[in-house]
């Protein structure tokens, strides 16, 4: 015997001094779901433990997740029905409840990262992230619409678009749109890939945005597939992406991988909602420790090569570490 691999594992300093991957409070975006009202602070039933805020409450969690070191918010926002149409019409209302987030939070934070979704679906009768004609969704009428929708969130001060929405060509036409009206600092996170996942469930219960009929399928990404991830994502990044992004996170981890070893861009991955259910189920019911679970977790996707997490227990992780 000559080499003893053990030695490197044989106390918590000398694991300390050779560890690879280290979480730190900058490496996590936290995503924030939005409601009108005031103080309202509403539990989301599949997600425990995390909440729709008014705005008001809003600005004081985006407080918290500054002070705790938590440099970027991701904001969605719930569109309230009598507002929802087929044409993307309140995406794009200067008054919005997005567009307004994001002044109140740059007014009262200035320094943090405000990130924005970009996709029809909370806006959408249909559910769907674009137009619908005759049951299909439209391509490029819904890049036109993403594009003044991101053009209204840089106009209220968003540091970074992302769109959500897997179009062709989104991101040419909203750099293009963006770079017309001189926001030459506002950058985009682009969704590059984005997998038609059963793991949205609960987000969409959080902003009633599940779709009307059909499914997301000839948008969002087959999970069989790893090669139109990378093509996809060169593509976005050709077409002006600042960072990319790989959603899902865990079951995604080697597609993770294979873009960081391909790009030249900051690489993040969101651990979505029905990743956060299933440690929260599973920790309810005694199956696994909870705190365990979120720092595997968290550790897993930037081993895998992650630059950043978006991540429902930004909070937690932070407080854990
Ligand atoms: C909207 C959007 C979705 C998520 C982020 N942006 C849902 C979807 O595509 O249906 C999911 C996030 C999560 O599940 O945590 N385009």
């Amino acid at each position: 015997m000559i080499r003893r691999n053990r030695i490197l594992r044989t106390s918590p300093a000398i694991r300390a001094m050779v560890a690879e991957t280290i979480l730190t409070p900058s490496d996590f975006i936290a995503p924030l779901f939005i409601v009108e009202g005031e103080n309202v602070k509403e539990e989301i039933s599949s997600m425990p433990g995390y909440f729709r805020y008014s705005l008001d409450l809003t600005v004081k969690e985006v407080k918290e997740l500054w002070s705790m070191g938590i440099k970027s918010v991701l904001l969605f926002i719930k569109c309230a029905d009598e507002l929802k149409d087929n044409k993307g019409t309140e995406a794009v209302n200067p008054q919005g409840l997005m567009q307004r987030a994001i002044r109140a939070i740059k007014d009262a934070v200035p320094e943090i990262v405000v990130m924005t979704d970009v996709a029809l679906d909370p806006y959408s009768s249909f559910g769907h992230d674009g137009i619908v004609e005759n049951g299909e969704i439209v391509n490029d009428a819904t890049v036109e619409v993403l594009s003044r929708m991101s053009l209204s969130h840089a106009e209220a001060g968003a540091d970074f678009v992302a769109p959500s929405d897997k179009m062709d060509g989104r991101i040419l036409s909203i750099r293009s749109m963006l770079e017309q009206h001189s926001f030459h600092k506002v950058g985009i996170m682009a969704y590059s890939a984005k997998y038609a996942s059963c793991l949205y469930g609960p987000f969409r219960d959080a902003l009633d945005s599940a779709p009307g009929f059909g499914d997301k399928k000839t948008y969002q990404l087959d999970y069989a597939n790893s090669t139109q991830a990378l093509k996809e994502t060169l593509m976005d990044v050709q077409e002006g992406a600042d960072i990319v992004m790989v959603k899902p996170a865990l079951y995604y981890l080697d597609v993770i991988k294979k873009i960081k070893d391909e790009v030249n861009v900051p690489v993040s991955a969101y651990h979505v909602s029905g990743e956060y259910a299933m440690i929260k189920a599973a920790a309810k019911m005694g199956w696994l420790n909870e705190e365990k679970a979120i720092i595997e977790a968290l550790t897993s996707i930037k081993r895998a090569g992650a630059d950043l997490i978006a991540t429902y227990f930004a909070k937690d992780a932070v407080r854990l570490l």
